[in-house]
């Protein structure tokens, strides 16, 4: 892959157009706010390969689903985030030629994405077929104070002529998502107006009737915003479409300046009778504020958040550009504030896995949102599966089980819409991924109550699903799980994966634990939470033995866990003696040959010994990761960050190093061949966790936050900033030391390596680096 970006601490810059790579560019130069995002269109048409995107949070589309072969079981729908009012669109006229940068001379370009303040900026110089010669510069982003608004300021100034320019600001509606099952469009018209003013246009979906206003306000200024043009000749509706367009003779070197704002409300938080009014509301508010201002505002914005979050690494540009990429694209994607929402893999940056939430959010986001947010904001990713539980026990019946909870393996509202059987069915270990949740939140907040008013709900139908998920075998004489897929999708059907009978005795034994906890603080709760579940003894008594007797496969003489039952069957080759030509081995080889062989998509095992590293001694994980690492792809996103962390425990520095660009350049660098379809945004959380959990050793152990940070070579220094216990402490490492400032909130205690030190507000302790 040709590295065709920047290297910038605060920025991604293109510098010259790469039309080869433009929709690469269009996924990773994408702005959000959480609440709506867009890939980085241009303003004006393109007729080069672009997708075009733009995305409101939680609005959806139950597509039909389309499979090859039904199998009873499968959803009737996937849900797709939908790609929705065209909002940034601007067609620019020169002398009657449209201004298309696929058709141009482009004489210079440059486009940043500045994550310090929160804008998406192009300049280019370009030369149409006419020959006419125009500058543009273009400014854009989408408020994170006011989370309607999107804002652009589009400049275009005539270089070499004077003559017919002609703008269009327009709303377009009539826009369909690359992925339909049916090539259908998903939207119809409900209403619109265009007037010079201010102009706006509902739609609504087809199915689920989730309504969208999107109202816009336009401004033409003439020679830096001087003089202020009337915008006229044209007032254009049709359907799903409003335009307003003005014409006008410019000269040669003068600026025109349009501004648009645009407010996107959706039903999601309106009744429809509301969203014009609503929309106006907004829109008024924020075009008399004006650009300049609300530009302002999403600096400081951001500049309070990078405050909490930021990732200094000095002596290693790549890796801290990365770094902020990763925070910045995950803060665009979930802000935490609507329990409704939840992390979609690819956020607002591409339509692959549909928007819909995965246990990607549990096992990889979570982390991230416990250290850099108020409780409440992670609290709401376990509220949003709590809302899910309902569904969850109706998809277990769906598939047979007579109790019991089963989440989807994706999903928009709590109902299952993936549609391949070997995941759909059988990845079932996203159970546990969801009761591991619990755990991490709790013990990382300390925050018990969370437990016995929701989390109990949860872990119980979980419990219950695994009661009856495992069997009994006669030959073993103790509980085997048949027929899943693990974490490592390149196996499918299974029996016995270590992970999943891991994970689920893992969730017998937590639930168990809880309920426990319970019975003796607060009996009164206790005896409540057994009658709204029906909870029987015996079920506790199950529960129990399963645990004394589940089969875990091992392989004694290597002293390793194995990933499946004959796992040692197989070649075992390392993935170095593959020829780089096979590689990734998902885009050169049949699914045949991937599924026979001994490569690992992501980790599995290796997954287990991350999430209950507390439960095994570091000559096991020695052994695992000295097993498995090898012969891993790492061809999910989510892979490089596990290993990274677990190579740091190790003292494997070189290769935690490998794996920590591995999962942070991932887009940047486009490793995998695959971020024009989007970002790969749940992993970019496995980033942030590389430097914590990874280079920072940082753990929860009997509530207290530890920590064993060690440096990569070719790193000067680094710090990171975490949220624990209401405290926010900044840990800055460098080659010779450990420095440790407590920034804001109450006195807390912490381990480095193996010293506990009580730090009060404001307090500083260095200490020698360790290893
Ligand atoms: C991974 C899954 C993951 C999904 C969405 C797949 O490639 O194997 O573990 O949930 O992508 O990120």
């Amino acid at each position: 892959m040709e590295q065709y970006l920047q290297l910038d601490e605060w920025s991604i810059i293109e510098e010259g157009f790469h039309p080869n790579h433009h929709e690469l560019s269009e996924s990773i130069f994408s702005i959000g706010n959480g609440y709506m995002g867009q890939r980085a269109n241009f303003e004006e048409r393109y007729s080069g390969c672009s997708l075009q995107g733009s995305y409101m949070a939680g609005v959806y589309y139950p597509d039909k689903t389309r499979v090859g072969w039904w199998k009873n079981g499968y959803p009737e729908y996937f849900a797709k985030v939908l790609n929705s009012t065209n909002w940034i669109g601007i067609d620019v006229n020169i002398d009657d030629h449209p201004l298309d940068l696929a058709t141009c001379k482009i004489l210079s370009f440059r486009r940043e994405l500045n994550m310090k303040a929160g804008y998406l900026l192009r300049e280019c110089i370009v030369e149409l077929p006419n020959f006419k010669q125009v500058k543009v510069v273009s400014t854009r982003f989408v408020s994170l104070k006011r989370r309607q608004i999107g804002a652009i300021k589009y400049q275009i100034t005539p270089l070499n002529f004077s003559g017919k320019l002609a703008l269009t600001s327009y709303l377009d509606g009539d826009v369909s998502n690359k992925d339909a099952n049916y090539d259908e469009k998903f939207w119809v018209e409900v209403n619109k107006q265009a007037t010079a003013d201010c102009s706006y246009l509902t739609v609504k979906t087809k199915k689920l009737d989730f309504h969208l206003t999107s109202a816009m306000h336009t401004k033409l200024f003439h020679n830096d915003a001087q003089l202020e043009l009337p915008l006229l000749t044209g007032l254009i509706e049709r359907d799903k479409y409003v335009g307003v367009s003005s014409e006008f003779i410019t000269q040669q070197r003068e600026t025109v300046t349009l501004y648009k704002y645009v407010a996107n409300v959706t039903s999601r938080d309106y009744d429809p009778s509301q969203l014009i009014n609503q929309a106006m509301h907004f829109l008024d508010e924020a075009s008399h504020i004006g650009f300049e201002a609300l530009l302002e505002e999403q600096q400081q914005a951001w500049g309070a958040h990078w405050k909490e979050c930021d990732i200094v690494i000095a002596g290693d540009l790549a890796a801290q550009q990365a770094i902020r990429f990763n925070i910045f694209q995950l803060y665009q994607t979930y802000t935490g504030e609507d329990n409704r929402l939840n992390i979609g893999p690819k956020g607002f940056t591409g339509e692959k896995y549909g928007g819909s939430t995965y246990w990607d959010t549990e096992a990889y986001c979570l982390p991230f949102y416990l250290s850099t947010a108020d409780e409440p904001i992670a609290r709401n990713l376990l509220i949003y599966r709590h809302h899910h539980l309902e569904k969850a026990k109706e998809n277990a019946r769906k598939l047979g089980f007579s109790k019991g909870a089963l989440y989807p393996m994706v999903t928009m509202n709590g109902e299952e819409c993936h549609n391949e059987w070997e995941i759909t069915f059988e990845e079932i270990h996203r159970n546990g991924a969801i009761a591991y949740a619990i755990y991490n939140y709790v013990n990382y907040t300390g925050d018990e109550a969370y437990l016995f008013e929701y989390g109990l709900d949860v872990l119980i139908e979980i419990s219950r699903f695994w009661e009856e998920r495992v069997q009994f075998s006669k030959v073993k004489q103790q509980y085997v799980m048949l027929g899943v897929t693990g974490p490592n999708e390149y196996e499918n059907n299974v029996n016995n994966n270590w992970y999943t009978n891991r994970i689920a005795t893992w969730t017998l034994e937590y639930t168990l634990r809880s309920l426990e906890a319970l019975r003796l603080s607060h009996t009164a709760n206790y005896n409540l939470l057994v009658n709204k579940l029906a909870l029987q003894q015996e079920e506790l008594t199950q529960w129990q033995h399963i645990i004394d007797h589940m089969y875990f496969p091992v392989d004694e003489e290597q002293g390793i866990f194995l990933q499946q039952d004959g796992f040692l069957d197989k070649e075992i080759v390392p993935v170095k003696a593959l020829s780089p030509a096979h590689l990734p081995i998902n885009q050169h080889w049949s699914w045949d040959r991937i599924l026979r062989s001994c490569y690992i998509k992501q980790a599995d095992v290796l997954q287990g010994l991350y999430f209950l590293g507390h439960l095994y001694d570091i000559e096991t994980k020695k052994r695992n990761f000295d097993f498995y690492e090898p012969i891993t792809v790492h061809e999910s996103s989510l892979s490089p960050c596990v290993h990274n962390i677990l190579a740091c425990e190790l003292g494997y520095i070189d290769k935690a190093y490998e794996m920590y660009l591995r999962t942070s350049r991932l887009d940047l660098d486009n490793y995998n061949n695959d971020t024009e379809d989007g970002c790969h945004i749940t992993s970019m959380a496995g980033t942030w966790m590389s430097i914590t959990q990874g280079f920072g050793g940082m753990k929860v152990r009997q509530d207290m936050l530890c920590l064993a940070p060690i440096i990569p070579h070719s790193w000067t220094a680094f710090s990171f900033k975490i949220m624990f216990r209401h405290a926010r402490l900044q840990v800055h490492v460098s080659q010779e030391k450990v420095t440790i400032t407590h920034e804001a909130g109450p006195e807390i205690t912490i381990r480095l390596y193996e010293e506990v030190h009580t730090l009060a507000p404001q307090q500083v302790i260095e200490k020698p680096k360790v290893f």
